[in-house]
């Protein structure tokens, strides 16, 4: 380990390469505490010729590479195992952090170049900067990457508009586990000679290719018109009253969705006030942006739709920001309350309410079915907190108590999510966490055809070995 150590400092400076234990750890260990593994070092790459040269080092060592931006994925997709197969050395987390290249704005394309590094708030700030709009956003987006959101697909609350960073992908820059460099930045929207690499690796999760920068489209900035607040008495009330607003008010920028009791925590740990409905039930939460001015239009449309008495409707940034925080806030709330089981899946908008009714039972029978940790089940009922982007479907279901090392609880609400026609995944990737459930969603022969995908790229399964695909 210390030859390999030594040849990754010759590579990129010895300053860019942490090997001190507790530094290291910190680097092992994802945002929600829930997943930590074993490194070898932290090696920061400058250049795609350097994460190159890194990658061809690793390789001759036998060491496994775990590719890390943000490391706000929350699957465990950016950290190592707990232990690796001995005796290859411990797996080198390769930072993205010094891969923060931001080229200048093309307007005429429309699009612009970014380093993997680059955080999604600088690359909005920039875009905006130029009178355009980066189509993604999420709350972490501070410490977000440009590569970690390509490596998991990930959508945000902009998806219902934009779609997910696939949408926004055209082209990226990769170096294979041979430590060739693939790709191009032309970012030509026109162009037909075969496989497309950089789709091919969005959501790809780093087991394919080390992303070192990406060609992305950006779209018109339009400015936000009016944010709407409204109580609803669950899911399938939101649903129902986000369908009838859409329709008076098509396009719209974000429709998120936060219940009872992600309402309630919030406001406690966040000190918000009430919201409309006095917080007894769940929130709808609406953005409609306006590109040609328009908002007058808007909301004299959204005036013919039959809101909640008590439906609050923000236009100035101040107010629709107050509005926005039940929601943006509600993830930090939750950290605050304990490690939460995190489960990402996605159902149809039909099936929303059918899968909240079964939720709180299913979860109850597998905390008490699982209850296999160290603390023997959890003492008290599991707290169950959803929310998400309801408009594409796509839910957040928190639970916190079950002891975080069990994964009954959330094996479950995956399994639910599938038996109602949705995925075990939307926009936080497979990642370490459930590679076990992906033959739930997808066919046994799409799961062999990545697997073969996998072994021609990476033969030797250097890069984040365990992540996306099931073993065996
Ligand atoms: C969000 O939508 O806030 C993020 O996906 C983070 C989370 O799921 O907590
Ligand atoms: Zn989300």
């Amino acid at each position: 380990m210390r030859k390999l150590i030594a040849e990754l400092r010759a590579v990129t400076g010895p300053a860019h390469v942490l090997a001190e234990p507790d530094v290291v750890a910190g680097y092992a260990t994802d945002w929600t505490r829930r997943y930590a593994g074993i490194a070898s070092c932290v090696v920061s790459p400058g250049s795609a010729g350097e994460v190159a040269d890194v990658i061809r080092a690793c390789a001759a060592h036998g060491a496994a590479i775990v590719p890390q931006g943000g490391n706000t994925g929350l699957v465990g997709g950016s950290v190592p195992p707990p232990a690796g197969p001995a005796p290859a050395p411990a797996p080198v987390i390769l930072s993205a952090r010094r891969l923060t290249r931001l080229d200048p704005v093309d307007v005429g394309s429309g699009q612009v170049t970014a380093g993997v590094g680059v955080t999604i708030a600088r690359l909005r700030a920039h875009a905006a900067a130029a009178g355009l709009r980066y189509g993604v956003d999420l709350a972490s987006r501070d410490s977000a990457t440009v590569g970690g959101t390509i490596a998991t697909n990930a959508g945000g609350i902009h998806t219902i508009r934009y779609g997910p960073t696939r949408s926004q992908v055209a082209g990226v820059t990769a170096v294979l586990a041979d430590g060739s460099i693939v790709g191009n930045l032309s970012g030509l929207t026109a162009g037909s000679t075969g496989y497309d690499l950089a789709q091919l690796l969005t959501g790809s999760e780093g087991t394919l290719a080390v992303i070192t920068a990406a060609r992305l489209r950006l779209r018109a900035a339009e400015s936000p018109a009016a944010v709407l607040l409204a109580s609803v008495a669950g899911i399938d009330r939101a649903a129902d009253l986000l369908a009838v607003i859409r329709a008076a008010v098509p396009g719209l920028l974000a429709a998120e969705y936060v219940d009872a009791a992600g309402l309630a925590l919030v406001r406690d740990v966040a000190g918000l006030p009430p919201p409309p409905g006095r917080g007894r039930t769940g929130l709808l939460l609406a953005e409609i942006a306006s590109d040609r001015g328009d908002a007058d239009d808007f909301l004299q449309r959204l005036a013919r739709v039959r809101l909640p008495a008590d439906t609050a409707i923000a236009r100035d940034v101040t107010g629709m920001a107050a509005l926005w925080a039940y929601r943006e806030r509600l993830t930090e709330a939750i950290a605050t309350a304990g490690i939460p089981h995190k489960i990402d899946v996605a159902v149809p908008a039909g099936e929303l309410g059918a899968f909240r009714g079964e939720l709180d039972d299913v979860v109850l029978q597998a905390a008490g079915a699982g209850g296999a940790g160290p603390r023997a089940g959890p003492a008290s009922p599991p707290r169950v907190i959803v929310f998400g982007h309801i408009g594409v479907g796509n839910l957040h279901v928190n639970v916190l108590g079950p002891d975080p090392a069990d994964t009954s609880v959330d094996a479950a609400v995956a399994r639910l999510a599938a038996a109602h026609g949705g995925s075990v995944a939307a926009e936080h990737g497979v990642g370490r966490a459930k590679t076990g459930w992906l033959g739930w969603t997808r066919p046994a022969a799409e799961i062999a055809a990545m697997r073969a995908i996998k072994a021609a790229l990476d033969p030797a399964g250097l890069l984040n070995p365990g992540v996306l695909l099931p073993s065996g």
